[in-house]
């Protein structure tokens, strides 16, 4: 089949190359123009496990315009990938959905099935196709199908090719016909349903995680307290199959494109209906607590950051993905910078986005290696579970680090690894190991200009 598929993000540009490898011929549209020259030079525009080599393999299947007149005026189904980014009262901004659909009710010139990926409040898209119809200038039967997408980052393409289902919410029997046959080849569950119930699917689908992910970092920080151990509980929780294993990892909270956006909307939309959701209100609220946990611990050992070296590991809102959107890091460091701490901070691949936003100055700098990030730094906080990091060997953080207290928000490293070392390693959700006043160096008090308080008050 041939179908356009306009907004080339992460849903827009892995669902085009998914769509190509499931051996349909897709234009891709938007609006970017570097970004559709540099896809037609066939280089990935964003950092995704096994996409750059799909891109290649299917490239000669894709074509890439930012003419959306040209692609849609053929067109016989149109995927509409376009971010809805929150609005500052929480709810979604739908603009470039609308003009996405506006743009193709002007130009398209034959019967025509719009598909929804974007991620829409519930009734949008039956609001779409009353719009869509109302402003088509060509006699032809244009029908609205809700898609949402279940695609996490860094797992995007294999979610998509082998996607645990496919949501359909069609209201016609054509509509119906035709999405079934575009996805024929996928062979995944397929749920057929109305497009406002796949639009509740996708919303609480997310939000259901979002509260799983705060369930869990409240449960941690209660455990912190009594003594007990999250990794434990997450692992005798995961068997009950009713629960599941997944989403159960505690740490400085969730970020992304996704969850924080997509917790706010569907709280938003349930006061509007005056049905507040106060479960998703808590989850939200939870994870705005959670993402400044490091920076409370951290506390017990410095009275203020001003002059204190912190090697920061770790700016991703998770790995394997170069996106800061939402990341705990960009709640953090902001603080740290305001008090005057000097940061040596490093990501595998994070750094050119955060550096948008951070450039490099005498207070912030970018370093290469985990080593060179820790060299005679005070603190050293983790915000991301890179595999690297979580590889590294802790017995150098005391070699590289002047003082080797590490405030892990991802429990990178198992309590046993820090054991016998002189280090102090505090975790979510687990005991405190502490090597430094083991071994008679109760030392690590520090005050704000970075020199040790015990030493000077000696
Ligand atoms: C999420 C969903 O997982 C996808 O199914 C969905 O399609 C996507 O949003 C979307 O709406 O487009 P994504 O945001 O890429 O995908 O990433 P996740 O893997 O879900 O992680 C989200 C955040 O939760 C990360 O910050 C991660 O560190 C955190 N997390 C995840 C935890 O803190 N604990 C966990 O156990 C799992």
């Amino acid at each position: 089949m041939e179908l356009v598929v306009t907004g080339l993000g992460y849903v827009g540009l892995v669902t085009a190359v998914c769509m190509a490898e499931r051996g349909n011929t897709v234009v891709c549209v938007d609006v970017d123009d570097q970004k559709i020259e540099a896809l037609k030079r066939c280089e990935a525009t964003i950092f995704e496990k096994n996409l750059a080599c799909l891109l290649r393999k299917n490239h000669e299947k894709m074509r890439f315009t930012t003419d959306f007149a040209d692609a849609y005026r053929n067109a016989t189904m149109v995927m509409i990938c376009v971010g809805t980014p929150e609005r500052s009262d929480g709810s979604a901004d739908l603009s470039y959905v609308r003009r996405a659909a506006e743009q193709i009710a002007e130009h398209v010139e034959s019967d025509c099935i719009v598909i929804v990926k974007s991620t829409t409040p519930i009734g949008t898209n039956d609001k779409i196709e009353q719009a869509v119809r109302a402003r088509q200038k060509n006699n032809v039967r244009i029908d609205v199908v809700s898609n949402p997408e279940f695609l996490a980052q860094g797992t995007a393409v294999d979610n998509t090719l082998n996607a645990s289902r496919i949501v359909l919410g069609v209201e016609n029997e054509r509509a119906k016909q035709a999405v079934l046959e575009l996805y024929r080849d996928f062979e995944r569950p397929v749920v057929l349903t109305s497009r406002r119930s796949a639009e509740m699917i996708k919303y609480a689908s997310n939000n259901f995680l979002a509260m799983k992910i705060s369930f869990m970092n409240e449960i941690a920080n209660l455990c912190e307290k009594i003594d007990a151990d999250i990794e434990d509980i997450a692992a005798g929780m995961g068997f009950d199959e009713r629960i599941g294993k997944a989403f159960l990892n505690a740490g400085i909270g969730y970020g992304g494109s996704c969850f924080p956006k997509d917790t706010k909307a569907l709280y938003w939309l349930s006061n509007f209906h005056d049905r507040e959701l106060k479960t998703v209100k808590a989850a939200i609220e939870v994870n705005e607590r959670q993402k400044l946990k490091l920076i409370k611990k951290a506390k017990k050992y410095v009275s203020s950051f001003e002059d204190i070296c912190i090697a920061v590991l770790g700016l991703t809102f998770k790995p394997d993905t170069d996106d800061i959107r939402d990341a705990p890091s960009l709640a953090n460091l902001p603080i740290l910078l305001e008090e005057g701490a000097r940061l040596r901070v490093y990501d595998p691949v994070g750094e050119k986005n955060f550096k948008k936003f951070f450039a490099e100055s005498d207070a912030l700098r970018y370093c290469k290696t985990i080593d060179e990030t820790l060299s005679g730094a005070q603190l050293c906080f983790i915000f991301t579970q890179w595999e690297e990091i979580k590889s590294y060997d802790a017995r150098n953080f005391p070699a590289k680090m002047r003082r080797a207290i590490i405030l892990d928000g991802r429990n990178c490293f198992s309590l046993d690894s820090m054991k016998n070392i002189p280090v102090i390693y505090e975790s979510i959700g687990r005991k405190t190991v502490d090597g430094l006043s083991a071994r008679g160096n109760s030392k690590h008090l520090m005050d704000g200009k970075g020199r040790d308080a015990l030493d000077n008050c000696i």
